[in-house]
């Protein structure tokens, strides 16, 4: 494990001898900064280290120097070399908090922790798990006065996050530069993280709905049976998953036609009952003469190599696999390509798996890092796997989602990913992988997803139930209750697992599960306007409590409860027994229902809605088109002033017309006591008609 060489041991005594004694003095580095934005600062080892840097693989675009550091800037890295590693620590203040680093088990207040950023497949991880399947080299600091900064360590290779007495990053290979970004507030920090690495694009709207998957549904019939089961027993459901069963003995790309003999019919029913479908694609092709893809990839030479320049193989579920370089954009290209044909069995939406990438045969789960990546001049030219590794799944989604694009060019693309890289939200969306069903589980998923989207990535959520293991209908319950209001919504669960959809656990469960999700569907114009936020500016749907306020320790190490926008707070309960008393914010935070029965529910989270706010609701629906939004129900809960204010984010809920005006944004104000609520339209031309606005004051 990385962490072991960080050890004293007589060598680390004989540095310490070396440095203080001037014996080794370039083991400090003299840093060179530059402005590269507003409130951006980037820093360089050295001006060496500086002319010589690879470039960016989590950058949007490249960042042009624009003159010398600002005056006051006051956050200054210190960077060292040792044994062929960069370690840059910055100093924090006194009650500075940490948050980010990406997808990490455990609370969501980082400080104390060490992170390593190295995809890994880490199949039923733990609390102690010091990586998991993505990495984010990225640390969001708040001050004790509420303002704020976040460093970037501009590094695509292994790279320890150590939080225990600041923030240090250590990393392997070349020298690596860090951009540091200042911000009022945490949100201005997390919007301009956004404006670094790039934002999600809208997803469909269908993919706001609730998904069910497990490994796997087949044959045909079972998935049929699924898919009524939940219109029969009106548990709203958008979303079937095929998981790697629909293969023919798991070779991407093609269908066990015993099980599936009729792929497209399928999937023409279900899309005739309001589903859509989405179906799993892993990056380990079966090495076999005579398979399509194994053939076409060949042909170009398309796979990644040993360090001798042979096809690297490993062994992955076909067996012997090779795997595609996707550094190249000819492979991308040709990855992209293979889609087209796949997607015309009805197939709406991709799921790439194992893309760390997992490799089966070996202990490291994963290929040699001496491996070789012919990567284009724009990645910074060919390199070896240590550089490529935590990139590898990043770049398969984006082979993935452009692909589809370019198959389906007025549609948008929804992909989803198990590895990913800071960055890689342009592509994909994030499930947190092999969890269990543990109460511990349910509560890291609060956390997760809130560290998720504090590290750039708006859109996750976990495996809903578990995916080893059994729990209870209690955790179930719980863990739908929360589950139903994350920005990715999915029950799943592994092979041989007893059955885990909604309704598996008996009627009062069942119950619970259908309010949860029927919570969820009122709730779509909501989460969908703040997809639609998330896609323009960065900020997350799901919020921590101190984004309220930034400056109230109270808030800091807050995550049982969080926020669905700034409007809306879920007070969870992630641990057998009563619901804890939730913290409020200061403010008159008040309890409401979204669907009858929810407040009585002891498996369900409360919800709270903010003094001031007036949160807009859809029709309960089993899919997320099944009824047009003609009626909105309008939640109003004035402040002291008997002012309130809402908004809603409108448009066809898939294709591009809304970057062409097709879409609108309405704001709701009610200006004082006992006034009405005004309708305004302030963006777009979109003209679908008109709802009736139904208030309901909750403040009385
Ligand atoms: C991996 C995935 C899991 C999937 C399984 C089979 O373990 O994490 O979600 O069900 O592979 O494809």
């Amino acid at each position: 494990m990385i962490t072991d060489r960080f050890k004293w041991g007589p060598m680390g005594w004989i540095l310490v001898l070396a440095v203080v004694v001037g014996a080794w003095p370039a083991l400090v580095l003299g840093q060179v900064g530059e402005s590269v934005g507003e409130g951006m600062v980037r820093y360089h080892a050295s001006a060496s280290a500086r002319d010589g840097a690879l470039p960016s693989l989590c950058l949007v675009a490249p960042l042009d120097s624009l003159g010398p550091v600002p005056e006051e800037w006051a956050v200054v890295p210190e960077f060292t070399r040792i044994q062929g590693r960069t370690s840059v620590f910055l100093t924090i203040d006194e009650g500075t908090d940490l948050y980010g680093t990406g997808e990490v088990p455990g609370p969501l207040r980082r400080n104390g922790t060490r992170t390593v950023a190295w995809n890994f497949d880490a199949y039923g991880w733990g609390a102690g798990a010091p990586n998991l399947y993505q990495s984010h080299p990225w640390v969001l600091a708040v001050r004790a006065d509420g303002t704020s900064y976040g460093v970037i360590a501009d590094t695509p290779n292994r790279c320890l996050i150590d939080l225990q007495l600041g923030i240090r990053f250590e990393a392997d290979g070349q020298e690596f530069p860090v951009i540091i970004i200042e911000g009022a507030t945490p949100q201005d920090v997390v919007r301009s993280l956004g404006q670094l690495t790039g934002t999600m694009p809208l997803p469909p709207r269908w993919a706001l709905g609730y998904h069910q998957c497990r490994y796997s549904y087949t044959p045909d019939d079972r998935v049929r049976e699924i898919a009524d089961g939940f219109r029969e027993r009106e548990i709203p459901c958008d979303v079937i998953w095929y998981d790697i069963d629909y293969m023919d003995e798991n070779r991407c790309f093609s269908i066990d036609t015993w099980s599936f003999p009729d792929m497209r019919g399928l999937n023409a029913e279900l899309h005739e009952k309001g589903f859509h479908t989405v179906a799993i694609i892993d990056p380990g092709i079966k090495q076999e003469y005579g398979y399509h893809v194994y053939d076409s990839g060949d042909a170009i030479d398309a796979w990644v190599q040993n360090r001798s320049g042979s096809p690297y193989v490993g062994s992955v579920w076909p067996g012997r696999c090779v795997f595609p370089d996707f550094t190249m954009g000819q492979v991308r290209e040709w990855w992209g390509g293979l889609y087209g044909q796949f997607l015309s069995l009805g197939i709406d939406g991709i799921w790439n798996d194992m893309n760390e990438p997992a490799v089966f045969n070996v202990d490291a789960k994963t290929m040699p890092r001496s491996n070789r990546h012919r990567a284009d001049p724009e990645l910074g030219g060919p390199g070896t796997h240590a550089r490529f590794h935590n990139v590898y799944g990043m770049l398969m989604a984006r082979a993935t989602w452009e692909g589809v694009q370019r198959v389906r060019p007025n549609q948008r693309p929804f992909v989803l990913s198990r590895a990913n890289h800071l960055g890689g939200q342009r592509w994909a969306a994030c499930w947190t992988g092999d969890n269990s069903a543990s109460w511990a589980h349910v509560d890291y998923s609060v956390s997760m997803v809130l560290n998720l989207g504090l590290s750039g990535q708006p859109m996750s959520g976990p495996d809903i139930g578990g995916f080893v293991g059994v729990g209870t209908g209690e955790m179930f319950a719980r863990w739908m209750g929360i589950g139903a209001l994350q920005p990715f919504a999915r029950g799943h669960t592994g092979k041989g697992n007893i059955d885990k959809e909604p309704w598996a656990f008996g009627s009062d469960v069942e119950k619970t599960c259908q309010v949860a999700l029927q919570r969820r569907y009122r709730l779509l114009p909501y989460l969908y306007s703040l997809m639609r936020e998330a896609a323009e500016t960065g900020l997350p749907p799901v919020r921590p409590l101190f984004f309220l306020d930034p400056a109230d320790p109270a808030l800091r190490a807050e995550d049982d409860s969080f926020l669905l926008g700034d409007d809306l707070l879920v007070a969870c309960n992630t641990w057998p027994g009563e619901k804890p008393v939730p913290v409020l914010p200061a403010g008159n935070w008040v309890k409401v229902s979204l669907v009858d029965g929810d407040l009585d529910d002891p498996d369900l989270p409360d919800l709270y809605l903010r003094e001031g706010a007036i949160l807009p609701l859809g029709p309960i629906m089993q899919w997320s088109d099944e009824k047009p939004l003609d009626e909105l129900e309008l939640l109003v809960n004035p402040g002291p002033d008997g002012r309130a204010v809402g908004y809603l984010y409108e448009d066809d809920g898939d294709g591009y017309g809304y970057r062409e005006g097709a879409y609108r944004v309405t704001e709701f104000v009610v200006s004082g006591p006992g006034e009405s609520v005004q309708v305004k339209v302030m963006e777009g031309d979109w003209e679908p008609g008109v709802w009736l606005v139904v208030p309901r004051d909750i403040s009385k």
